[in-house]
């Protein structure tokens, strides 16, 4: 298993893990062929970057970054404009898709409002039968490795509130809560965090507790006390 950048070559497979990881978002409902171009151009504009997770050429998971939203906006319309306007023409029919559109494309403008940090974890989806071994914590990790390395002191995340394993991922990593928005009609946490490395005893203690998890504690029972004797 590695962690390596992401690139165009991944996108295919990140888009097929989002639509399947955030089947209710809007972006997904756009289609695969939507999703991946939309994968390429953060792959290829200077204002984003990932990190993916593969084991022998399968992709486990992936993050995806922005070190400023509006950037990144402005270089995927320029790069891939003409060809979302072809791939997103058959789907906008109904009043509902262009207001999701619309309110997609303002935003950037929504969220600056909230003096929020530019720099934003745009996903992260982890493949349904890799969860819960620390993957994604790792690839947030790694992420922040990269943002210090870009000077980028601080970034956001946006989740649905009623997103429970991305809202505690969020906050292990050491995202704190910073307000909330309506987003395309769901209630979302904004979170921030400092992108500095945590203090090398909690890496240490944290390592520490998942070999050696603490014992629990018997209660006393009389019945199973009995029961061991029988
Ligand atoms: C959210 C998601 C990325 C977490 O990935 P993961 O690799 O399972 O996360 P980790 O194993 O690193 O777990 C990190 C913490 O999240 C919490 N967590 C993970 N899965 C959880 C679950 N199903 N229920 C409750 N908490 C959970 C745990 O507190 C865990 O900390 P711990 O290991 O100290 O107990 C994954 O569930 C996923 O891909 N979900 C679908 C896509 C999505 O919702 N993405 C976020 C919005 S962009």
């Amino acid at each position: 298993m590695q962690t390596v950048p992401l690139t165009t070559k991944h996108a295919h497979q990140v888009a097929a893990l989002h639509i399947q990881g955030i089947n209710r978002g809007f972006i997904s409902s756009l289609g695969m062929n939507f999703v991946t171009s939309l994968y390429e151009a953060i792959a290829q504009s200077s204002c984003s970057f990932g990190f993916a997770v593969e084991e022998r050429g399968r992709l486990l998971g992936y993050v995806a970054f922005t070190n400023n939203l509006n950037k990144l906006y402005k270089s995927v319309v320029v790069r891939k404009g003409w060809r979302f306007a072809l791939l997103l023409a058959g789907k906008l029919f109904s009043f509902s898709k262009l207001k999701r559109v619309l309110e997609t494309l303002l935003y950037p403008a929504r969220i600056k409002k909230k003096s929020t940090p530019a720099a934003e974890l745009l996903s992260i989806v982890i493949g349904s039968e890799s969860r819960g071994t620390g993957l994604a914590t790792q690839l947030v990790r790694r992420s922040f490795e990269h943002c210090r390395a870009l000077g980028l002191d601080k970034v956001r995340v946006l989740v649905a509130a009623e997103n429970a394993p991305a809202n505690k991922l969020y906050q292990k990593c050491g995202f704190t809560l910073a307000g909330q928005i309506e987003n395309h009609g769901v209630a979302s946490n904004i979170y921030e965090a400092s992108t500095a490395e945590p203090a090398a005893g909690t890496i240490v203690e944290e390592v520490a507790l998942r070999l050696h998890p603490p014992v629990k504690k018997e209660s006393y029972s009389p019945k199973r006390q009995l029961n061991r004797v029988a």
